[in-house]
């Protein structure tokens, strides 16, 4: 196999794992990278898996154009390499005749060598026909706007005077937004100390900075020190939602991988902080990331939902529900989300979430707050879950002034950031007081 085949192969793999096996890639990719020695391939193959699975709806239309008959479901990775294919000529920066060999050795690395003819057909028939090809599929919602058909149209539901800005943003790569240690240093510093190159920073977060360049997390100048976290602008809003102060007792209720637990001790080392995640690897996570921040909080692996299971009896002045959900607000950054999810996840993760509201709120203090949020767009688990919550409780109320913010859309109750405003992903978030 020659050398250029080798990141095609392992490309290959796991964009087939995401779209048959329904695996993230956040499990696939990390281990698929560690198989090869040179960062020049590993960087290949990020670019690769991520552009396909982008686009893969719009390449898959195209690949159903370009075959005769679809592949049999025991030819998933052949599928998985000719997407792969398509997107390096029609969407990357690599020469077309390097990318159409490099394909067509590929082939034999995943066990297909007879399909070398088939994969040789595929992309020269591509070359030659692109203009066609790509305005028939573009005919259709999904390969216009490369999303499911079932996302278009909720999205369109949903934000009729938006879901086509929407789409559009979800396609684009996300920029690279950092944190800068508000307990070790200002923004300003930090960029002199780094000789950090141009970079903007946020009107919202006080702390954070967005590259212009993204950079390897290693190389960024104090990152082992603490000095500086990555997190996206929107996520950064919510520890100074909850904005903790010295002597309280706090509680972070889904917090792994620990991006907001660390925010919140940085704005306030002092704060007493509780930190449970029901995923004990995910937790591990959120002990690493205090570790390299300096900082300390009581780790519990459990369910938020089943409080009488690790509840000390003693109430919450601040919660902060940063609730599982479909994540439809950042799917820029995670494109495998667009074909992992269903429809049907939106009712379920809902119920989720009213379940983790309901069994939360005893464990705030009278006259307390929770901030909820999601990083989603879908009204279900936003302005909808918060308004149903407030109905049926009659001690809880919305924080108006808190949640009057000058970012994001009013969601009456709340606020819906959409991806790209500022820079920033698709965040939910309302602040809720507790009456007494
Ligand atoms: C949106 S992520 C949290 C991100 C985190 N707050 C941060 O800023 O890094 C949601 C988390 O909720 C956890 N989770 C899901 N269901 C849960 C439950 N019932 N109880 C506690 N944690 C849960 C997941 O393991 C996941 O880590």
């Amino acid at each position: 196999m020659s050398a250029g085949a080798q990141p095609r192969v392992v490309a290959a793999r796991v964009v087939t794992g995401v779209t048959t096996a329904g695996r993230s890639l956040s499990e696939t990719l990390p281990p698929a990278l560690d198989t090869l020695d040179h960062a020049r391939d590993r960087a290949l193959v990020q670019a690769l898996v991520y552009g396909t699975l982008r686009f893969q709806p719009r390449l898959q239309l195209l690949l159903g154009q370009l075959l005769d008959k679809p592949l049999r479901k025991r030819d998933a990775e052949l599928n998985g390499l000719l997407l792969v294919g398509l997107q390096q000529i029609s969407g990357m920066a690599v020469p077309d005749h390097a990318a159409v060999a490099a394909t067509v050795d590929a082939a034999a690395g995943i066990g297909h060598a007879r399909a070398k003819g088939l994969v040789n057909a595929v992309l020269r028939r591509y070359l030659r026909e692109r203009e066609t090809l790509e305005n028939a599929v573009a005919a259709s919602p999904e390969g216009r706007y490369s999303h499911p058909g079932w996302m278009i149209r909720q999205l369109q539901q949903e934000w009729p005077q938006h879901w086509e800005q929407i789409l559009e943003q979800n396609n684009l790569h996300p920029p690279m937004w950092l944190r800068v240690n508000a307990a070790a240093g200002s923004r300003d510093g930090w960029m002199a100390m780094a000789g950090a190159p141009p970079s903007a920073s946020s009107p919202w977060a006080p702390q954070a900075l967005r590259l212009e360049q993204p950079v390897d997390v290693g190389a960024l100048p104090g990152f082992a020190e603490g000095l500086v976290s990555v997190q996206d602008a929107a996520a950064q809003l919510a520890a100074h939602l909850v904005a903790p102060m010295p002597g309280e007792r706090c509680l972070d209720a889904c917090a792994a991988p620990g991006g907001k637990t660390g925010h919140l001790l940085e704005l306030c080392p002092t704060l007493d902080l509780t930190a449970v995640d029901m995923d004990p690897e995910r937790l591990a996570l959120v002990e690493d990331n205090l570790n390299r921040l300096g900082l300390s909080a009581s780790l519990i692996a459990a369910d938020a939902a089943t409080p009488n299971q690790w509840w000390d009896g003693r109430s919450f002045d601040a919660i902060l529900l940063d609730a599982p959900c479909t994540a439809s607000g950042v799917i820029r950054r995670h494109p495998d989300i667009k074909l992992l999810r269903r429809k049907a996840d939106i009712a379920r993760l809902a119920g989720l979430q009213s379940r983790l509201l309901d069994q939360l709120w005893p464990t705030l203090k009278a006259g307390g707050r929770l901030v909820y949020c999601t990083c989603s767009i879908f009204g279900q688990e936003g302005p909808a879950q918060v308004r149903d919550f407030l109905a049926r409780t009659p001690d809880a109320g919305l924080d108006v002034e808190q949640t009057a913010a000058g970012w994001g859309i009013d969601a009456a109750p709340g606020r819906q950031i959409l991806p790209g405003e500022t820079g920033m992903d698709g965040f939910y978030y309302a602040c809720l007081n507790k009456s007494g």
